[in-house]
């Protein structure tokens, strides 16, 4: 067993540097190095990550599959799928509502908005508007309650992103236990929903990196967590449209909340965040340039934000059995920045665009 352990640690040290043999790497990793914590262990969220790792990532250059000389080379990602934003995509995300058509729609919307009054009223959050031709200074507009500072505004984010993580595991929990049960295919669902949850867990480990929180708040997260986790499970049995829908509502508020967190970082108010580096975990996971900060980091968690919004309302637009269309590519930010879901027709019709794109690069 230790053997195995060993050897796979080499094999990781190997996908970076692609220096030693195999064995050697694995040698050293047992005698040499230091003892378990530097590569076995789990890393701090802020820890200094190379690209790739735990294996290549998406944008890394296409690495050779052969094995010369004993030398190691590893192919994949350490994260699922996940988009790299352009500098036009992150700045073409709008605040959206979709208008509730049905009574299932009507339920979902008060289901969020009950749920938003309750992260607004745990996390203290509040967006009292500042009175015009108000001349207060920065400490003034905080005290009057008009401004939140950083450590209020990590309050309110550390906390939406561990609920956030939860419907996507759920609803990729019960269409692969469906699938196993029934014996059927599951028509491309369950990896989008997994990369949902993914990337909101990896807005909690990102945000994690600014601030420690006490025992008050872990106990305050584990006991949500206890209770909506059950409540969704139970929901998405009963009627997982429903829950795409509510989920749908949960996202527009959460890209109305982070674009108010950029207008008050850009109208300089957040001061500690507006020049702060961007976490490591941030540059290696949205592939952000080397001087990049929290505006930048900010944009990209947004912009995911905003395809969650825009996948759960087409989502809800769908019968359960029917193809997901979003299970071999995404539209790009212009489109689900500005457009709030397909209907099930403008589904139909990127299934069928993306079967041709794939039947066009089949070798024949
Ligand atoms: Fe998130
Ligand atoms: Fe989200």
């Amino acid at each position: 067993m230790l053997a195995v352990v060993a050897c796979r640690a080499g094999l990781r040290r190997g996908a970076v540097s692609s220096a030693a043999p195999l064995f050697a790497s694995a040698r050293r990793s047992i005698t040499m190095g230091p003892p378990r914590q530097d590569k076995l262990t789990t890393k701090k969220s802020d820890e200094q990550a190379f690209p790739g790792t735990e294996g290549a990532h998406i944008k890394d250059q296409p690495r050779s599959t052969e094995i010369a000389n004993n030398k190691p080379e590893v192919t994949g990602d350490w994260v699922l799928f996940h988009p790299v934003y352009s500098p036009e995509e992150l700045r073409s995300v709008e605040v959206l509502h979709r208008e509730a058509k049905t009574a299932s729609d009507k339920f979902a919307v008060a289901f969020a908005k009950v749920l938003r009054w309750g992260f607004d009223l745990v996390s203290g959050y509040k967006h009292k508007p500042i009175p015009p031709g108000a001349n207060m200074s920065l400490e003034e507009l905080q005290k009057g309650g008009y401004v939140m500072t950083e450590h209020d505004w990590l309050n309110r984010i550390l906390f939406l992103e561990s609920i956030a993580g939860v419907p996507g595991m759920v609803g990729a929990t019960l269409r692969h236990l469906k699938s196993l049960r029934l014996m059927r295919r599951d028509a491309g669902w369950i990896h989008t929903l997994l990369e949902e949850a993914e990337n909101e867990r990896m807005h909690l480990m990102t945000f994690m990196t600014l601030r420690n929180p006490g025992i008050l708040f872990r106990a305050l997260i584990l006991g949500a967590q206890g209770v909506f986790y059950n409540i969704f499970f139970f929901s998405y049995l009963l009627s997982p449209r429903t829950c795409h829908r509510f989920v749908g509502h949960l996202e527009e508020e959460a890209v109305l909340t982070y674009t108010r967190c950029i207008k008050e970082m850009e109208a300089g108010r957040l001061p500690v965040w507006v020049d702060h580096p961007a976490p490591e975990i941030a540059k290696d996971y949205w592939r952000l340039r080397p001087n990049a900060t929290m505006l930048d980091v900010i944009y990209a968690v947004r912009s995911d934000e905003t395809t969650h919004r825009f996948v759960n309302h087409s989502l809800a637009n769908l019968k359960t059995d029917d193809i997901n269309p979003f299970a071999l590519r995404e539209p790009n930010m212009h489109v689900k920045g500005r457009t709030v879901e397909f209907d099930r027709d403008a589904s139909k019709h990127y299934v069928e665009e993306s079967q041709e794109i794939v039947e066009k690069h089949k070798p024949h």
